[in-house]
């Protein structure tokens, strides 16, 4: 008998970033952040985990976008081990269950857009793969248990437990317990949120997350005035923002968040360049934008890598995208494709 589940996860993105660990092995944040669940249609990653013992294969499996791929790496295994430990405990208080958690496990997982398109989806990535495996085992833990269980394999993705609005809570306890994801409002308390997604180069980024982020906590200044009052501050506009569907104060925070990350990079020694011209090509036709409009209707925000992704109103969506492709297409070269994708529920 094969007993198999298949679950989705969408892609995040954050308007606070995280960027910094205090605990490397735990994956534990220097400071909260809060992302903007994109829309399932347009991003997401759908994974199937099964298990049998009639597998030929002793070992735990994965196939990604149809390849082979490496699960040994120790934040993949404390996901696998976190889950196994819980269907363990199942087992044990029910003789009647099947043993799953003595299976080797198989887990396949496709992403509904190109891997090319230089999007970071370890997010929605290890947020798929944690729901499938505790569908599998029937947990019954809630997505702020799961989120738990996700951080573990990429902090971003705990995120990727919820839709809508959620902010990843950075907690203060030395074990993790309270490092989860937060809903701070369903894509349903402001649906008009959209996203424009600029992809300025596929290629893979230079410096990983992972270890750029170490990098910036071990030498930069700047970065501690950013954990300490810069941070904190944004947390507090942004779910003001979004409770109050305030898209100018959402916007502005954004954009100052992003470019208070970037700056950190760049305080790193030595230095990290994630964005490049044409990135701050797209800085500034979203300046134009705004100027034009007479109100500020787009924020930029851009993560590892020199990829833009741009927020805005669904009644602004002409003067957005329209002016966007117009800018662009005149003025700058390089961009190789872009996607507008619906903020919305996962549900
Ligand atoms: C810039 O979640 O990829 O996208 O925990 O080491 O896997 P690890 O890092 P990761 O970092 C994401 C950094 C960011 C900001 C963000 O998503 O908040």
């Amino acid at each position: 008998k094969v007993y198999r589940a298949s679950t989705t996860a969408p892609v995040n993105i954050a308007v606070v970033k995280y960027w910094g660990k205090r605990d490397a092995k735990l994956n534990l944040p220097t400071n909260s952040s809060l992302s903007v669940t994109l829309s399932q249609a347009d991003l997401r990653t759908l994974t199937t985990a099964s298990c049998s013992s009639s597998y030929s294969a002793t070992e735990d499996s994965l196939i990604l976008n149809g390849s082979p791929s490496d699960i040994t790496g120790a934040r993949t295994q404390a996901c696998f081990r976190a889950l196994r430990s819980r269907r363990s405990a199942l087992e044990a208080a029910d003789a009647s269950l099947p043993k799953l958690s003595a299976m080797p496990l198989r887990i396949v997982s496709e992403n509904n857009f190109p891997t090319a398109a230089g999007l970071a989806s370890s997010a929605a990535g290890f947020a798929a793969l944690v729901r499938a495996v505790a569908n599998l085992y029937e947990l019954p833990d809630s997505p702020a248990e799961l989120s738990l269980i996700a951080r573990q394999g990429s902090g971003s993705a705990c995120r990727s437990l919820f839709g809508g609005y959620v902010a990843w809570r950075m907690g203060d306890k030395e074990d993790g317990s309270d490092s989860l994801a937060d809903l701070v409002a369903e894509a349903s308390h402001w649906p008009e949120m959209r996203a424009l997604i600029l992809v300025a180069s596929a290629a893979k980024k230079g410096v990983s997350s992972t270890s750029g982020m170490q990098q910036t906590v071990a030498t930069s200044g700047l970065f501690k005035q950013r954990i300490t009052e810069v941070v904190p501050k944004n947390m507090e506009l942004m779910e003001k923002a979004v409770q109050a569907k305030d898209f100018a104060s959402f916007a502005e925070v954004t954009m100052r968040d992003s470019n208070s990350f970037h700056a950190t990079c760049a305080d790193t020694y030595p230095p990290i360049f994630y964005m490049n011209d044409v990135s701050r090509a797209a800085v500034r036709a979203v300046e134009k934008i705004n100027e034009a409009a007479g109100q500020t209707i787009a924020a930029y925000t851009f993560d590892a890598g020199p990829n833009c992704v741009v927020y805005y109103l669904e009644k602004d969506e002409a003067a957005v995208v329209g002016t966007f492709y117009k800018v662009l297409g005149s003025e700058v070269g390089g961009w190789k494709e872009s996607a507008a994708a619906h903020a919305t529920d996962i549900s």
